[in-house]
């Protein structure tokens, strides 16, 4: 299937994040459509009957969470970019700062106006030092030409919009340690509810919309519900960015309309690499279970993916291809969690220490057969008791992986003469 590029389209024109040529390409005209000509609510409305979902990794319809800013006009508000993208296998959005800031930055002012937010963060990934030097000057550019300012195109409507580069910590993606974070302490958790929308930044109303989320928004004013909704699948309309790497031939951002089989993204990718075979692949990023061979025909949509038993998330394709070692896969990746652990509550903390451990003296043919089932326990149980979804997202990927190929982590585990006995390392087990 041939892509579908919107919110890509101008992401190879020469100079797109001048102003000038972004503006010679349609831009900035879904502002002077809704400013003031739609009312704030009515704006929300549109965006609901789109039917667009969060493109951050939970798929939250994003009118409806812009429906929870309460209407109280004395309560500032604050609209929140979460650019921090540090999920594994993600590459999205600091394509769409990098070669398209404008689009993002007009998305951000119709957000804002929607909500009456009169501060706009981006809340951007530190290592992203040319999308942050490209995001600020796009925000100058903008308040040079009226766009933002005490009066957005001369109305009765004042904005500002702060770039802020993150410190460097997946959890920081997170929203309400991302509030946090922009409030200048460590990026922790905070419990849920009150959510964001009725108490976020500085306990106050606050929405958290992802770069790709926004975006799609100017669209949507530009074209027309009607059009967005045509989209698409029922529940799942616009298209999506696909992120494909891993064992393809051409790896890169993808822009199809939600709903394509695996096998039409992999193609489109260039197919698998020379003499190699389609093995797995991680659908919404690391944080979620495996697909297989078996599943080469799934619809790739936020509904069919969910039934599989996995998630759209983000729609990085991590693929790999028969080369790949799933002990090795999994072993990495959960040292990645524990790393990334905040270490605010024990079950991810430790839980994912202990997974650590274990999966190294798998791979080390130092492994038992009891460790298959100790995994099994301790991410059932990381994943159920654990304070933010981190914990959540770091137990499927391993859990599929020795589901769906365990033959490999008995293979790795026969090679050790006690692979039968009760493991040596008791502190690693505490739930038996
Ligand atoms: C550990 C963790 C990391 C996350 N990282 C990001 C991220 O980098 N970017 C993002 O948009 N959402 C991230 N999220 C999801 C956000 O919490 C939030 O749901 C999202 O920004 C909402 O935007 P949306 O409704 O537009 O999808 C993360 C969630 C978790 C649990
Ligand atoms: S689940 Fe992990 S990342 Fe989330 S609060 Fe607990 S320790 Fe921190």
């Amino acid at each position: 299937m041939p892509e579908m590029r919107v919110l890509m389209a101008h992401i190879d024109t020469p100079n797109q994040c001048d102003i000038a040529v972004y503006e010679r390409n349609g831009g900035y005209q879904a502002i002077r459509k809704a400013i003031p000509k739609i009312a704030p609510s009515d704006l929300t409305e549109m965006v609901k009957a789109s039917g667009l979902r969060g493109r951050g990794g939970a798929g939250f319809l994003t009118g409806a969470k812009w429906g929870f800013i309460p209407k109280d006009p004395s309560l500032p508000k604050y609209l929140v970019c979460n650019c921090d993208e540090s999920e594994p296998g993600t590459f999205k959005d600091r394509l769409l700062i990098e070669r398209d800031p404008h689009q993002l930055i007009e998305g951000i002012i119709l957000a804002s106006y929607a909500i009456g937010a009169h501060i706009a963060f981006i809340y951007c990934r530190g290592e992203f030092y040319e999308g942050i030097r490209k995001l600020r000057h796009a925000v100058a550019e903008a308040k040079q030409r009226g766009y933002i300012g005490d009066k957005v195109l001369g109305q009765n409507y004042p904005l500002e919009i702060v770039v802020h580069p993150g410190a460097g910590a997946y959890i920081a993606g997170e929203e309400t340690a991302q509030l946090t974070s922009l409030e200048g302490y460590r990026a922790t958790p905070k419990l849920k509810p009150p959510f964001p929308a009725v108490q976020g930044l500085y306990r106050k109303p606050t929405i958290i919309n992802n770069v790709e989320t926004l975006c799609n928004v100017v669209h949507i004013v530009n074209r027309g519900v009607e059009w967005y909704q045509s989209i698409g699948k029922p529940k799942n309309t616009g298209t999506k960015i696909f992120q494909v790497s891993g064992h393809v031939q051409k790896p890169g951002c993808y822009e199809f309309p939600l709903g394509i089989a695996l096998r039409e993204a992999l193609d489109t990718a260039g197919g698998m690499l020379p003499g190699r075979t389609f093995k797995a692949c991680y659908p919404g990023g690391s944080s979620c279970a495996l697909l297989t061979a078996k599943d080469i025909d799934i619809s790739i949509d936020f509904e069919t993916l969910a039934a599989r038993g996995t998630m759209l998330g983000t729609a990085s394709l991590i693929v790999m291809d028969d080369s790949a070692d799933m002990v090795k896969v999994a072993h990495r990746l959960m040292v990645f969690y524990q790393n990334e652990s905040c270490g605010k509550c024990t079950p991810c903390r430790e839980g994912t220490r202990w997974m650590v451990q274990v999966l190294a003296r798998i791979e080390a043919g130092k492994g038992t057969h009891q460790d298959l089932k100790v995994i099994e326990q301790v991410c059932t149980h990381m994943g159920a008791n654990s304070f933010c979804p981190l914990a959540a997202g770091a137990a499927p990927p391993v859990v599929s992986a020795v589901k769906e190929f365990r033959n490999e982590f008995e293979a790795y585990i026969n090679r050790n003469p006690d692979a039968n006995k009760r493991p040596a390392m008791p502190m690693a087990y505490p739930y038996m």
